[in-house]
């Protein structure tokens, strides 16, 4: 990120690792290992303060003023994401919970089944928010209810996506949740940045829906596969803005 240009990035979206000895090959989520692609980069829960400050501080150098942040942490180390944002100098939004459904049962503890996603600006004055984006005011649910207002509701319950393909990096964001903020905070060739790629699926979900991405990926094998999603538009969706 030190090479990119100041104020040059619209809007990032990103789901960096979260300091919890996450194992690629971790049997407990569900899938046949040998068909996740190992190597995925962890940081040590004592250096995870200075490895997020320094990030981000090079995100807000890079963001441009009515840009903003969307960055998804699990409970372990929320405080210091929460921290970092403070002490780089975002400003807070919105704290959106993520509810989705994880399939393991705990047998001496509740089931984690939600993400934090922080959405944060660098300046707020000039932000940018599509609110009618998705829906218009006078839309309805089927029991008569506000759909644009139900939407905009900080709770979101979107179910994970499971891959289909043989090959498979560890963690994947829903495309169902990318084009959601894709909607609301940036417009058609806008550049959406993540830091940590992964699968590449904010970068392929930007691309489908006409957004310009930049992205950034340590582990070569998840860099090589998100460039291969990349290259064969591996994702579409119908839906124009
Ligand atoms: C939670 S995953 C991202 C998943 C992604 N949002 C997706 O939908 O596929 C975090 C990623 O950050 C990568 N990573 C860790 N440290 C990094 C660093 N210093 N620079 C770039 N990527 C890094 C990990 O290898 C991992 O692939």
């Amino acid at each position: 990120m030190e090479f990119l240009p100041k104020n040059k990035i619209d809007l990032v979206i990103t789901d960096p690792p979260f300091a919890i000895n996450f194992k690629a090959k971790k049997a407990n989520y569900n899938r046949i290992s040998s068909r996740v692609i190992s190597g995925y980069n962890e940081i040590k829960p004592e250096d995870y303060y200075d490895f997020t400050y320094l990030w981000m501080k090079e995100v807000f150098r890079v963001l441009k003023d009515s840009g903003s942040m969307y960055v998804f942490s699990g409970w372990n180390n929320l405080k210091d994401i929460l921290c970092a944002l403070d002490d780089v100098g975002f400003t807070t939004i919105n704290h959106i919970i993520w509810k989705y459904q994880f399939g393991v049962v705990t047998k001496k503890k509740f089931v984690t089944s939600h993400y934090h996603c922080l959405y944060v600006c660098k300046n707020n004055e000039k932000r940018k928010f599509f609110p009618f984006s998705r829906f218009k005011k006078e839309d309805k649910t089927k029991e008569g209810r506000s759909l644009h207002y139900k939407d905009k509701e900080d709770v979101w319950d979107i179910k994970r996506e499971y891959w289909t393909g043989d090959e498979k990096t560890p963690t994947k964001l829903p495309s169902e949740l990318i084009e959601k903020l894709l909607h609301y905070s940036s417009e058609k060739k806008d550049i959406v940045m993540d830091p940590f790629l992964g699968s590449g699926q904010v970068a392929v979900v930007s691309k489908s829906l006409g957004r310009r991405y930049v992205g950034f990926e340590i582990v070569p094998d998840y860099y090589k596969f998100a460039k291969k999603r990349l290259d064969k538009n591996l994702y579409r969706v119908k839906k124009s803005n």
